[in-house]
């Protein structure tokens, strides 16, 4: 017997059914926020992370599942979809479309971390990025959809949102100073990886897990106390457009993300329901990045949910069913099994989902494999109702039972299903 690669893992069953409703679900909310999906390569040459995500970050430094490809490029599985779908803006010269671009994405990203609950190394995520708008407005807009994503899920209750802001390349560098010094006086505490981020990229130290730093950056300086005004405007606007909108959050002075492309707004949306993996969506403002990799001077804004997190917590609900069928077709061999088959497939397309048993047992079985889909009505057609052209519909819910000629019986189930 194989096993699965370790951090991967099988998703099927009542799992499955979650996950396609949550697909759905963001899918129909990105819509009526005018975003268009982006289907982006899975690949990527390795360049694009590092620079994009940049290079001390955790994932840069030891997450990414990185190659070498058979003619020598170094290719990565994307640990993540912003490098990937501003490669793509840049690339494919989008930025010559006037005005905003709003894209969203779904699907696998890879990162070779520590396996836990709610942590895995091929995770799935959907996302939205905006191009073009550096104004606070559509920061507030955005942080709203992901609080509209878990209110149309049902979830709001068991998440909260966080915001945070951690200014721009003008005031940074003197925060940086600000924590470089902090840290150095506390050196004692750091870890091995931290110490050597220290001159570096000192607010990496912010969001390091290891116990001991920790401890120590409770209570460092806070970027919030040293943005330029610009970046402390733009922040104050964040808050009024949310206050507007509605949307519950708090500031969380601590926050700094953990990819090294983000600018001015943070934010995270947290759970305490999923044991220590707290984040379900999380995101920023970029603006920079476009730059970096090689486009034109341009804002940028988005953020990813992690689907299989979403999903834990919409299972917390429980509302959807194993299985759900609207008709099963009880039917015999030579009797009644063209029958079914040519009805089954007359009500698929009707939109109605249909299964039958396809060896044709005895009724005892097929009434058992019935109730194993949780079909809503099943349709026999037995010896005497084919002589007969007809069927004996039964409402398995209401435990009723009708004899209906075999051509209305589409009708007859299409028009009880939109009753229902
Ligand atoms: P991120 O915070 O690294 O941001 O990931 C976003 C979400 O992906 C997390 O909040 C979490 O729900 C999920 N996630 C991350 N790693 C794992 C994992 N190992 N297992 C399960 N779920 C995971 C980004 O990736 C940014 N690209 C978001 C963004 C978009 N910022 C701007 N635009």
């Amino acid at each position: 017997m194989y096993q699965k690669v370790k951090g991967f893992r099988d998703i099927y069953g009542l799992e499955a059914r979650y996950w396609n409703k949550v697909e759905k679900v963001f899918r129909q909310t990105f819509r009526t926020f005018n975003f268009e999906e982006f289907y982006l390569p899975i690949l990527e040459k390795s360049e694009v992370f590092n620079r994009g995500i940049g290079s001390t970050t955790d994932i840069v430094e030891k997450e990414m599942f990185a190659f070498e490809d058979r003619d020598g490029t170094q290719v990565a599985l994307r640990p993540e979809g912003t490098a990937s779908l501003v490669r793509a803006y840049v690339e494919n010269k989008l930025f010559s479309t006037p005005g905003i671009s709003k894209y969203y994405y779904v699907g696998p990203m890879f990162r070779r971390e520590r396996p836990q609950k709610g942590r895995f190394r091929q995770f799935t995520q959907a996302g939205i990025e905006v191009f073009g708008s550096g104004g606070p407005s559509i920061d507030a807009d955005v942080i709203y959809l992901l609080y509209k994503l878990a209110e149309n899920l049902g979830i709001q209750n068991f998440v909260s949102m966080e915001i945070n802001s951690i200014g721009c390349p003008a005031c940074r560098p003197a925060y940086n100073e600000k924590l470089i010094e902090y840290f150095k006086s506390n050196i004692e505490h750091l870890c091995g990886d931290c110490l050597r981020r220290l001159d570096k990229n000192p607010m990496r130290i912010m969001d390091c897990k290891n116990e001991s730093c920790k401890k120590i950056t409770a209570d460092a300086p806070k970027a919030v106390d040293y943005l330029c005004g610009e970046c402390r405007d733009h922040f104050d606007g964040v808050k009024s457009y949310l206050d507007a909108l509605q949307v519950p959050y708090k500031v969380n002075p601590m926050m700094v993300r953990g990819l090294d492309y983000y600018v001015r707004t943070a934010f995270e949306m947290i759970t305490d329901r999923l044991g220590s993996q707290s984040a379900v969506g999380a995101g920023g403002r970029y603006d920079g990045l476009i730059q970096l990799l090689g486009g034109p001077d341009t804002a940028g804004i988005g953020f990813a949910v992690g689907i299989d997190r979403l999903v834990s917590l919409c299972m917390l609900n429980e509302t959807e069913k194993e299985n759900d069928l609207d008709v099963f077709i009880i039917s015999f061999r030579d009797i009644s099994d063209k029958i079914a088959l040519k009805l089954a497939n007359e009500m698929r397309s009707q939109g109605v989902s249909v299964d039958m048993d396809y060896d044709f047992r005895k009724m005892k079985k097929q009434f058992s494999l019935a109730d194993r889909y949780g079909s809503l009505f099943t349709v026999v057609l037995g010896e005497d109702e084919a002589a007969k052209g007809t069927a004996a519909v039964k409402d398995m819910q209401a435990g009723t039972q009708e004899e209906i000629e075999i051509a209305k019986v589409t009708e007859y189930i299409t028009d009880k299903l939109r009753r229902n």
